[in-house]
């Protein structure tokens, strides 16, 4: 088969949704529908919970899982289908930003009873950033939940995208019957007795108006004919170009635990989702279709076996046929690398592949050559842009604790800091490292990491900071100005890169007053 076809079959996309709301659950049913997998219960939740058992201990089978379920692969219906598994824990949000980066497109879970939740908005965002086309799915319509059309209203404000039904619950909670699929006008319904089954027999309608309706779900009939009725009137038909173009995403009603709405939500998606679309470098657009390989690092997994400090790091392919033994020019260092034992991950299996492309992720034997954003070419210079660094909003001081490992805990850090587990800022006030995070889980997650991996010890001191941002300006002596009266409060960022350390809200907004022509980033690109 050539390139073209089979970038053409390829479907990359992330399963997104604030914690609980069902991403893992979603997950494993695409799975199952797709075949992928035989039983229930394969996908573990990569969430921390905390209190079950110590932290620590949780962080590493959390580490465990997430290297096993990073992209799960599969082929459906002549498609290569990969899922790229986000972390389920809040403070590791900024890794499920980098991912987005690497997928065609996004399905984000809305549980039915809490709609729009803080993450869901912070995510959707991202996508927005890069008018990622997203699907929504809202979930647990098994259980008492929010009106349907009060959740599409919903997600339409806070989620700033427009929104069109394609399948419509039957009841609700107790009630919940099923799903009507208002594209292909076909009513799906539950067996009452076991959720856990989709009811072999659907339903299709040409007609809803057709007295048939009543024999299959009775007095749920006349409710159906009046909502469909009212969306029609409301909502245009659904418009793919909309969807492609990020602007419109169409929604799905189910209940993932029960299998329900699941195989509407496959279907459409085999039907609509994008192949791998063209990516932004700081040169050129890169065309999915172009002879030449391009690929960039998203994502950065330390190794398991604390024996061996290689790391794996994946390359999301943008074009070009990637080849095992083939070398390639590693950009940021200039220098030219092979790969012996590139792998791939079908279904949970990892296995060494001798070809991938567009779309396809690979996973690369790494002993410190890369860092997140860093690109691979066959020969042409230019970067991927657009892998987001958010602002972090904990800080501390790092210090080195154990006299004897100082070269450890550098290295450590450094490390760490590739990996993107956290942010690494210079004050310009003492020279003093300071650590940023976005979660307070990252502080455990170095501490625990730099001492298992590096044996090396820090000591941490905490520092009442509300925000860091990039500033620049076009007038290097309002720069130079600024720089010098905030000196205390100045830092340099890992590339080098000018930052503000606002002590408070109130700080920051003086600072923005009274300086105008000064920009103040919350996030910076790689
Ligand atoms: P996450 O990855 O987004 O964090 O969510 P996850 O799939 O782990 O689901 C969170 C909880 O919601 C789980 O319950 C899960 O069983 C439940 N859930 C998921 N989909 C549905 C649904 O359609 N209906 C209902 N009623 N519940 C659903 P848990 O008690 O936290 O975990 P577990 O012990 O059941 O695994």
């Amino acid at each position: 088969m050539d390139l073209s076809n089979k970038i053409r079959q390829r479907r990359t996309f992330a399963v997104i949704a604030h914690p609980d709301g069902g991403k893992t659950t979603l997950t494993e049913k695409l799975l199952l529908f797709g075949g992928a997998i035989h039983v229930a219960g394969a996908v573990k939740s990569n969430k921390i919970k905390r209190g079950a058992t110590s932290d620590f201990m949780e962080i590493e089978r959390q580490r465990g899982i997430s290297v096993a379920t990073s992209v799960m692969g599969f082929e459906y219906r002549g498609l290569q289908i990969n899922i790229l598994d986000t972390p389920g824990h809040e403070d590791f949000a900024e890794d499920t930003y980098r991912t987005l980066t690497a997928v065609d497109s996004a399905i984000v879970v809305i549980d039915a009873a809490k709609g729009v939740e803080s993450q869901t908005r912070k995510l959707m965002n991202v996508c927005r950033m890069r008018n990622t086309p997203v699907m929504a799915f809202v979930n647990k319509c098994d259980r008492e939940g929010k009106d349907p059309f009060d959740l599409l209203n919903e997600l339409e404000k806070e989620l700033r995208v427009k929104t069109v039904p394609l399948t419509w619950p039957v009841g609700m909670g107790a009630t919940f019957k099923g799903v009507y699929s208002l594209y292909r006008k076909k009513l799906s319904l539950f067996t009452s007795q076991d959720k856990q089954r989709v009811d072999d027999h659907v339903v299709e309608f040409s007609d809803i108006a057709s007295p048939e309706l009543e024999a299959h779900i009775d007095r749920f009939a006349d409710k159906l004919r009046e909502d469909v009725d009212l969306l029609q009137g409301v909502y245009p038909s659904f418009d793919v170009n909309g969807y492609l173009a990020g602007s419109t995403a169409p929604v799905f009603f189910g209940s993932a635990l029960n299998n329900f709405g699941v195989q509407e939500l496959l279907d459409a998606f085999c039907e609509i989702a994008p192949h791998p679309r063209p990516t932004r470098t700081d040169a050129r657009t890169v065309d999915p279709f172009e002879e030449k390989l391009t690929g960039f690092v998203f994502k950065i997994h330390a190794n398991m076996d604390p024996n061996h400090r290689d790391r794996l790091a994946f390359l999301k392919i943008c074009s070009g046929t990637f080849e095992r033994n083939k070398p390639y020019l590693h950009v940021r260092l200039g220098k030219q690398l092979r790969f012996s034992s590139p792998s791939a991950f079908m279904a949970e299996k990892k296995t060494v592949v001798e070809a991938a492309y567009p779309g396809d992720i690979v996973g690369l034997h790494d002993t410190g050559n890369f860092k997140i954003g860093d690109t691979l070419t066959e020969g042409e210079k230019m970067t991927f842009k657009g892998i987001p660094s958010f602002s972090p909003e904990l800080f501390r001081y790092i210090d080195n604790a154990d006299p004897l490992k100082a070269k450890q805990l550098a290295k450590g850090v450094d490390q760490l800091m590739d990996e993107g587990v956290a942010q690494l800022f210079t004050s310009a006030l003492n020279g003093r490292k300071i650590v940023g995070t976005v979660g307070a889980l990252q502080f455990e997650v170095i501490e625990y990491r730099l001492e298992h991996e590096y044996g090396a010890k820090c000591r941490w001191e905490p520092i009442a900071l509300h925000k860091a941002c990039w500033i620049e300006s076009d007038s290097k002596d309002q720069l130079d100005d600024f720089m010098l009266r905030k000196h205390a409060n100045m830092a340099r960022d890992k590339h080098g890169r000018n930052v503000f350390l606002a002590e408070s809200p109130y700080a920051l907004q003086m600072a923005q007053d009274k300086f105008p022509d000064l920009k103040f980033y919350f996030t910076s690109e790689l």
